[in-house]
Parts: structure tokens; C-alpha cells; sequence
């Protein structure tokens, strides 16, 4: 059983190190994971680090750590852009993306593996990771592929709460706190994420099927598209998944 750590070099960029409190796993996964917003990514994320060891990479992590980590100081002008296009709901340019994964690539060569999380999301950006994963003598072993009924996603979109001081992940039915409103881990107050706001949400799943299929098509022809229903609960998911990643082995 691996834990989530904290991704420094991820979340903070190149000059942060990380703090390494699991074992090296004895195999490094390399995957990427697709789907629509709140189809439960990061809820697969959390079970496959568990399991498998590889560090989550979320690039809307890095926005979202970003903005917290402002300490009353101004953005950068790319970084002020990025927040604003991700309040509404759209998706930041593929540019801004790139670049910041693109120094963050020492984060796919490492010996954990990852999984990537929210990119890449259009087909430029997959064609850029290629160049990245090239650039650092890496490849991918997957792209697993979350889908479920949109009434669904919805439902789990608009439900999510999140603490606001640790960042655990809750929803008001099928994951509620003990405490209403209060985070069981840390007694943190639970908030909605500004994207989970009915028109943000509207926008963001407009954005995902005008990117989605391209993205999923490039995946398909090279053979590395695994597709997991989404439906179930977690742990019902999770078992699709797991058997997804060991079939890769
Ligand atoms: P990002 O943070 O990547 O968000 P997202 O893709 O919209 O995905 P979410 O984190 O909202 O959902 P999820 O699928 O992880 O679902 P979760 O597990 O939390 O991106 C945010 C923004 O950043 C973007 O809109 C964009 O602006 C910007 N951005 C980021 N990357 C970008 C890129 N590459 N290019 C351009 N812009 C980019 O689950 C949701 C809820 O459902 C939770 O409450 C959970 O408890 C519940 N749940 C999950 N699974 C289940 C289940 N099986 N059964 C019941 N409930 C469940």
C-alpha cells in the first residue's frame, strides 16, 4: 500500500525536490487517464497510487496549488490567465500547458512511474508529451479512458466538496464527512470548487467533447486506449482498472 505523498517537484515545479516516503515500486507505470471532468479520475488516481506506487500528476493540481500559494502576491500574467480561463469552466491554452509540463518533465522520467491526470486533454498536447517522453527516454504504457452517462458526471460534479485546508475530496451522497461541512481528516471547512458552479460545469463538458475525440482516436491507433465504465462505485471502478493496468504487464 503506497501513500499519495506530497509531489513537490510537481505541484512547485523544477526547483522543488520531492519528499520520497514510499518504497520504489518494483515497476514503474506510465499512464495517462482520459475522461470527462468528474467522471471520477482523481478517485481512480488515489486507488492506482495505492496499489501500484505511481506518482498522480494532475495539471489541474499545479493551477489549483498555484493559486493557494499566491500568499497575497499578484500571478505571473500566464499564470493569472490560466486561473481565470479555469474559474469558467474552459481549458488553458495549449501553450501554457505544454511549457509547464514541459518543465516538470524530470517528473516522467522518474522511478515511481506516473499518472497523468488532466493531460493530456486536446491533440496537440498529446502529440507535445510524445515529444516530452521522447525527450526524456520514457514511454506510455496506457491511456485509460473514465466514461459514464453525462446526468452522472453531473450529479458528481455538483455534489464534490473538497477541504479547504487539506484538500481531501468529499461528495454531499455518496462520500459525505462525518461532520456536515467539516473535513474528518483535519476539521478543515468544506467548500465547493469554483468549476463545480452549474455554468462552469456546463462549459467544462462543452470544452471536453470538443477536444475528447481526437485525443482518444490518437490513443486507439497506437493500441494503448484501455476503456473503463465508470459507473459503478469506487471500488467496483477500481477492480476494471486495476485488471486493465495488470493485463499490461
Ligand atoms: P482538472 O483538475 O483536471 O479537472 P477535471 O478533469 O475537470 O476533473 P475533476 O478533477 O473535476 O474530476 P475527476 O474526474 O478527477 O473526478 P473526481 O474523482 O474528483 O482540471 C480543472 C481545470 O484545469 C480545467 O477545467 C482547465 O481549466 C484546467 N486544465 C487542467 N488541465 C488542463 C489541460 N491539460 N489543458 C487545458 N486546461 C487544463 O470525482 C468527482 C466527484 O464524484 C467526487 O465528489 C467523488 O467523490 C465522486 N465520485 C468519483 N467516482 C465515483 C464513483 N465511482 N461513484 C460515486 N461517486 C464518485
Amino acid at each position: 500500500m503506497y501513500s499519495l505523498g506530497k509531489r513537490l517537484a510537481w505541484l512547485e515545479g523544477p526547483g522543488a525536490t520531492c519528499e520520497k516516503t514510499n518504497p520504489v515500486p518494483p515497476r514503474a507505470w506510465h499512464l495517462v487517464l482520459l475522461g470527462p471532468p468528474g467522471v471520477g479520475k482523481g478517485t481512480q488516481a488515489e486507488k492506482i497510487v495505492a496499489e501500484f506506487g505511481a506518482c498522480h500528476l494532475s495539471t489541474g493540481d499545479v493551477f489549483r496549488h498555484a493559486a493557494r500559494n499566491l500568499n497575497g502576491k499578484a500571478p505571473s500574467p500566464a499564470m493569472a490567465i490560466a486561473l481565470a480561463a479555469m474559474k469558467r469552466g474552459e481549458l488553458v491554452s495549449d501553450n501554457t500547458v505544454v511549457e509547464l509540463v514541459r518543465e516538470r518533465a524530470s517528473c516522467l522520467a522518474c522511478q515511481y512511474g506516473f499518472l497523468l491526470d488532466g493531460f493530456p486533454r486536446t491533440i496537440d498536447q498529446a502529440h507535445a508529451l510524445d515529444d516530452i517522453l521522447r525527450g526524456v527516454g520514457s514511454k506510455l504504457d496506457a491511456a485509460v479512458n473514465f466514461f459514464a452517462p453525462e446526468a452522472l458526471i453531473i450529479e458528481r460534479l455538483s455534489g464534490r466538496r473538497v477541504c479547504k485546508q487539506c484538500r481531501t475530496g468529499y461528495h454531499v451522497a455518496n462520500k459525505p464527512s462525518r461532520v456536515p461541512g467539516r473535513c474528518d481528516a483535519c476539521g478543515g471547512e468544506l467548500i465547493q470548487r469554483d468549476d463545480d458552479k452549474p455554468e462552469a460545469i456546463r462549459t467544462r463538458l462543452q470544452a471536453y467533447a470538443a477536444t475528447c475525440n481526437p485525443v482518444l482516436e490518437y490513443y486507439r491507433k497506437k493500441g494503448l486506449l484501455r476503456e473503463i465504465e465508470a459507473s459503478g462505485d469506487p471500488d467496483a471502478v477500481f477492480a476494471q482498472t486495476r485488471s486493465a493496468i495488470q493485463k499490461l504487464a
